[in-house]
């Protein structure tokens, strides 16, 4: 069978990302189309060979792993689920729908396949599926699992409507109206994939940028360079030695200005940066004042202005350039400009910066002593993200591929779940109030990888 070209792509981009070495287990990009295809091949096979009469289909995929051997070597676990279909019709496994009005009989299968992408060939290599068990189906997988009907289709053009509008959206012409709508419709159906994989609190679904495609996406708003440049290398901070409190928020002590907005320019760095210097500055002078990003933009050559940067170097640049003027003074432009600082305007320095931790309880009571944290993470869940605990299967999230920087304002609990709440640059329409809350406690989205903080004496 043929493997597509984009596989080995995919392959060597993962392993050069994440830099796990040839021969040792590495997570799979669970969305990506190469998992749908094995997944499908998997369950045809498993159809095949099962003495039941009525067809299963995988209801999701709880874990994906693969292994370099002679080819790739796929591990997934499946659950699988009886659906209304009969094996003797000659069925259109898509359109199977699970017998919603009883809970679905499931069964979970391991599936060992060999992908040899350079003969062309995809095996099954092993099969072993555990006894039937009832599960119960939560509305969010029914709507993943359904076929798309006509109503579904006018119900979509209905939610496109209410975005055009809610988020002012303006088209070109009827053709770009029309892309626009295919790929709204596509990213209903991603976010409910995220949705129905999500272990955490999480509500995935319409934002702002419901109507872009996951490259248009990466391309405006994240930053590549996050995991693809080495951070500047920094001193290690002290740490506390007293324990974290259980919960704290810089939000209430008045140590965070308002939620910004980057714009359609992957400058998260840099208000990575200047929140966290924001609040440095609020613990050691006293006073709260917003800071300028656009300096960093254009001022900054280290980093790439719109093109991504990293808060380890930005510190660098700020330190040179002698500090950061107002918000107010070089207001933000979203676009490179050239440089129009002046000494003069200066109204918060650093001294230097420090490299944080690795370790949740250490970065949590560092934070609680000492102000919010400038970080970075893999944004793979917030292109839907509206509100709650966002908590993705790390085969989803993979901490090597960060690409987002962000402030760690504050962490505690919410109906028992950690969280760390998150302060994004996407403006207040996104999230909660432009907020972002992450599971806390298992490295999630690798947002324990790159903490740092500017020093002000
Ligand atoms: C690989 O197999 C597929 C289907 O079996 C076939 O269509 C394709 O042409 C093959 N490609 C190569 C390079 O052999
Ligand atoms: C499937 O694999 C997982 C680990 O990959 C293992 O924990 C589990 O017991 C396996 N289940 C079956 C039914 O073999
Ligand atoms: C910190 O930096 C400021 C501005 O550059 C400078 O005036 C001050 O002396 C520095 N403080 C220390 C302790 O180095």
């Amino acid at each position: 069978m043929m493997a597509p070209s984009g596989l080995v792509f995919l392959l060597c981009a993962l392993y050069l990302v994440s830099g796990i070495p040839t021969g040792r287990w590495s997570d799979v990009y669970a969305v990506e189309p190469e998992l749908k295809r094995l997944v499908d091949l998997a369950v045809r096979e498993y159809n095949k060979a099962s003495t039941h009469k009525d067809v299963y289909r995988q209801l999701q995929v709880t874990d994906a792993r693969k292994q370099l051997v002679s080819g790739v070597k796929y591990d997934l676990t499946v659950l699988l689920g009886r659906t209304l279909c009969k094996k003797e019709s000659n069925v259109n496994l898509d359109k199977c729908q699970f017998d919603y009005t009883n809970n679905v009989k499931a069964q979970k299968c391991n599936f060992s396949i060999l992908v040899v992408p350079w003969i062309n060939e995809t095996k099954i290599l092993h099969q072993l599926c555990s006894q039937e068990f009832t599960e119960e189906i939560s509305s969010q997988k029914q709507d993943t699992l359904s076929a798309e009907s006509e109503d579904e289709v006018l119900e979509t053009m209905t939610l496109f409507k209410d975005f055009v509008s809610t988020y002012n959206k303006q088209y070109s012409d009827n053709e770009e109206a029309t892309r626009r709508f295919q790929i709204f419709s596509k990213n209903l159906k991603k976010a409910t994939e995220i949705q129905s994989m999500d272990q955490g609190t999480a509500e995935y679904g319409i934002t702002k940028y419901s109507d872009l495609t996951e490259d248009e996406f990466r391309a405006f708003y994240l930053n590549p360079l996050l995991s693809s440049q080495p951070p500047h290398p920094m001193r290690k901070a002290l740490l506390p030695t007293d324990s974290a409190p259980a919960q704290f928020d810089w939000r209430d002590h008045g140590a965070v200005t308002e939620v910004k907005n980057q714009g359609m320019c992957g400058s998260c760095w840099a208000f990575s940066v200047t929140g966290n210097i924001e609040g440095q500055w609020f613990l050691k002078k006293g006073s709260l004042v917003s800071l300028s990003e656009q300096e960093l933009v254009d001022c900054d050559n280290v980093d790439h202005a719109c093109g991504g940067g990293l808060p380890s170097s930005a510190y660098e640049a700020i330190e040179n350039l002698g500090g950061l003027e107002t918000e107010q003074d070089y207001s933000y432009q979203g676009h490179k400009s050239s440089c129009s600082f002046s000494t003069g305007k200066v109204s918060a320095y650093i001294n230097s910066s420090v490299e944080i931790s690795t370790d949740e309880t250490e970065i949590a009571a560092w934070l609680a002593q000492n102000g919010p944290i400038s970080i970075a993470l893999n944004a793979f869940a917030m292109q839907f993200y509206r509100k709650g605990i966002s908590h993705p299967f790390r085969i989803l999230c993979l901490p090597g591929m960060i690409d987002h920087a962000v402030l760690l304002v504050g962490y505690g609990e919410r109906d028992g779940k950690p969280f760390w709440a998150i302060k994004n640059s996407w403006g207040l329409d996104w999230g909660e109030q432009g907020y972002y809350y992450l599971y806390r406690g298992s490295g999630a989205c690798g947002m324990n990888t790159m903490c740092s903080s500017a020093v002000v004496h």
